[in-house]
């Protein structure tokens, strides 16, 4: 692709029209925050938060079109005009036949394990996500993770991390029988693989094997336009498409998908479900009603749905997927020039640092990531998120901890939002965490939530010497 211009590759496509002040604190008053927080940095107040890479979710700047489409969004409960026209956007970009609106990811991921999935069944997938494994076990399904080995370490630099392993697949299907296979769990950009894509190629295979043994394939297409800039960028083949050509071929090859808005699509809530087959649409909208919403809005605001439409416009854009994933790349060849140990290769949302071998001496037990998460935000009020053992929750068989192979840290970009010069301050400390590492101590964990516990876990540092 040439560049539209001759300024720096990845230099942002917008300018800023409206800023929002920064609250700043001192380290003593961050030491207190993050005590009060139970030292997990979900429960900290955003006030007290400088630089906030907690997630990219719902955390978008929206461009002046996306608040315009605020005042233009059709607020009738039924047949609302904004649905039809994010209808017309979805079906463009994605071309699935039929779209149902949901309140955010969650939402749709509910109503699809629940249609999909019976008890009993098993749901392979590349990589488990939190709350899409979560809905497949409320369904009475069990998650099979299928992603390539490559994937579960964070210094391999194969540049597909999120392929599916069609040996471990078909072992799957073999064992248990096709049967009791509904859907493959297929997400772009693996978040918790760190943000790694899959190729074309391997969805081809994927979407013939899958064919054979009549097995749906239900995307996650959350990040899946930033998994589109990867192919092209990797996979000679597609070397001269277009990112919106590029997703286009991947929804084609799937059944389905769902959608949480919040990241891609540059918007602060929503998300989807969509499906070809008519059958299985009615069954969804039936579904939605009681727990989303009418089929038109499901669970948002006609203005949602505006922005929404927009966004996607925007998302789709080659420069704006230049600059989104080129600010992230900033960030991650600063901290690896520095030394520090991060998840290769750099990832579309986020930089995710390695806390076991940035904490080689906190045993995984003690939360490595969980740890360095509060230290960062005590350092410089940078707010990260763990994803590690205390995200993957415990085996509900044997009720350990699942103690997985990545026990990461992500500093997570929120789209359009941060300066280079902010990018600069979270390098800065990083470093100076780094430097500091050995006098860190692990945690534990004095409150345990029933679901989802990393939300809403609260620790302890533990005694010195412990
Ligand atoms: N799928 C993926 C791949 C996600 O990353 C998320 C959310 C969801 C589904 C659920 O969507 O939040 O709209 O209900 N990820 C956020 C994150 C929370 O920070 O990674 P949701």
């Amino acid at each position: 692709m040439t560049a539209k211009t001759s300024h720096r590759t990845w230099a942002e496509p917008y300018k800023i029209k409206m800023v929002e002040l920064l609250h700043m604190t001192t380290r003593v008053e961050r030491e207190k925050a993050i005590r009060d927080a139970g030292y997990n940095t979900f429960l900290l107040r955003s006030r007290d938060v400088y630089i906030d890479l907690l997630t990219d979710s719902g955390t978008s700047a929206m461009s002046d079109r996306q608040w315009a489409g605020l005042m233009r969004g059709d607020e009738a409960y039924a047949g609302s005009e904004s649905f039809y026209r994010l209808e017309e956007v979805v079906r463009q970009y994605y071309g699935y036949r039929h779209l149902l609106p949901t309140h955010q990811g969650r939402g749709a991921e509910h109503i699809m394990s629940q249609l999909l999935i019976k008890p009993g069944d098993f749901i392979p997938g590349n990589m488990y996500f939190t709350t899409t494994r979560l809905h497949q076990e409320l369904a009475g399904g069990k998650f099979v993770d299928v992603i390539i080995d490559e994937a579960h370490d964070t210094q391999s630099s194969h540049p597909f991390k999120g392929n599916v392993d069609l040996a471990k697949l078909d072992e799957l299907v073999q064992e248990v029988g096709a049967d009791c296979v509904p859907y493959i769990s297929l997400e772009g950009n693996v978040n918790m693989a760190g943000g790694q894509p899959f190729s074309m190629e391997n969805l081809k295979a994927l979407h013939s094997y899958c064919r054979e043994k009549g097995i749906l394939i239900m995307l996650d297409a959350t990040r899946t336009i930033e998994n589109a800039f990867f192919i092209r960028e990797r996979e000679a083949a597609y070397a001269g498409k277009s990112v919106k050509s590029i997703l286009r071929e991947i929804c084609d090859l799937t059944d389905g998908c769902t959608m949480s808005a919040k990241k891609d699509a540059l918007t602060n809530i929503g998300g989807f479900f969509c499906c070809n087959d008519d059958e299985l649409f009615q069954r969804a909208k039936n579904l939605a009603v009681i727990y989303e919403g009418l089929h038109t809005y499901g669970g948002l605001a006609g203005r949602d749905m505006e922005a929404m439409a927009q966004g996607l416009h925007e998302a789709v854009m080659e420069e704006h997927q230049a600059a989104r994933i080129g600010q992230v790349r900033y960030l991650g060849n600063k901290l690896a020039d520095a030394g520090i140990p991060i998840g290769l290769p750099i990832g579309s949302h986020a930089v995710f640092i390695d806390a076991k071998r940035f904490l080689p001496h906190v045993e995984q037990d003690s939360y490595p990531a969980q740890a360095l998460a509060a230290e960062f935000y005590v350092e410089s009020g940078v707010r990260a998120m763990e994803r590690g053992n205390v995200s993957a929750g415990r085996d509900p068989e044997t009720g350990n901890n699942r103690r997985p192979a990545l026990e990461l840290v992500r500093l997570t970009l929120p789209r359009r939002v941060y300066t280079q010069a902010h990018m600069d301050v979270v390098a800065e400390c990083v470093v100076n965490v780094f430097q500091r590492r050995k006098q860190i101590q692990g945690l534990k964990m004095t409150f345990e939530p029933e679901y989802l516990r990393f939300f809403q876990a609260r620790f302890e540092p533990l005694a010195k010497n412990n």
